[in-house]
């Protein structure tokens, strides 16, 4: 990548998309110093795509890798962010961006992988749940984490509460990460990324 120019970045979603509108708030802001180029979304009902809209954000309706891939040559995407993308990318499309893909996952991982973690990690009774946000690798909710943060479970709290807890934490922590990332902050040492 070339150090001096704006990065394009494309934000991966499916659904109401809280955390691409974190996301876009960050880039406003200049907290993010990216050019939002891109929405992927692979769901035509998502609340994600009415958030694009209203924020100026072209966004693409794509469901095979092959238009993913194109829209992203297209818009010279630079990094991609998952954030509720509920469609599992191939080991192929993963190591053509090794490196460039970074998600977030609502539990310490590797607890509580796959698409329930809240409610899992819920059911299961943790004190300690959290977030993680990590590179992508070839396998599911795996790649080398780059930021992770506690939240407790109290006696008191619902899933619903819990669930509240865990996105406010991801609206702060996935912003943090994406910076340190464009800043070239991230030295990716095996599993360790410092
Ligand atoms: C978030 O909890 C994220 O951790 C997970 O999917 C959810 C997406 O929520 N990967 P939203 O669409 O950003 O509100």
């Amino acid at each position: 990548m070339d150090k001096r120019k704006v990065k394009n970045i494309a934000v991966f979603a499916s659904g109401r998309g809280s955390n691409f509108a974190a996301i876009v708030k960050a880039v406003k802001a200049g907290e993010i110093k990216a050019n939002l180029a891109l929405l992927v979304c692979d769901n035509s009902k998502a609340g994600v795509l009415k958030l694009a809209q209203q924020a100026g954000v072209k966004s693409v309706l794509a469901k095979s890798e092959e238009e993913i891939s194109r829209h992203l040559e297209q818009n010279k995407i630079d990094l991609i962010i998952l954030a509720g993308f509920m469609r599992i990318l191939s080991p192929d499309f993963v190591r053509r961006h090794k490196n460039r893909i970074l998600n977030i996952h609502p539990s310490l991982l590797p607890a509580f992988k796959g698409a329930h973690a809240i409610r899992d990690a819920f059911d299961y009774g943790v004190k300690v749940t959290g977030v993680t946000v990590h590179f992508v690798d070839e396998k599911m909710d795996h790649g080398p984490v780059i930021l992770q943060e506690p939240a407790k479970v109290s006696a008191s709290d619902t899933l619903q509460s819990l669930e509240a807890k865990i996105h406010k934490i991801e609206h702060k922590l996935y912003p943090q990460a994406i910076r340190s990332y464009l800043e070239g902050k991230l030295k990716i040492r095996g599993r360790r990324v410092k």
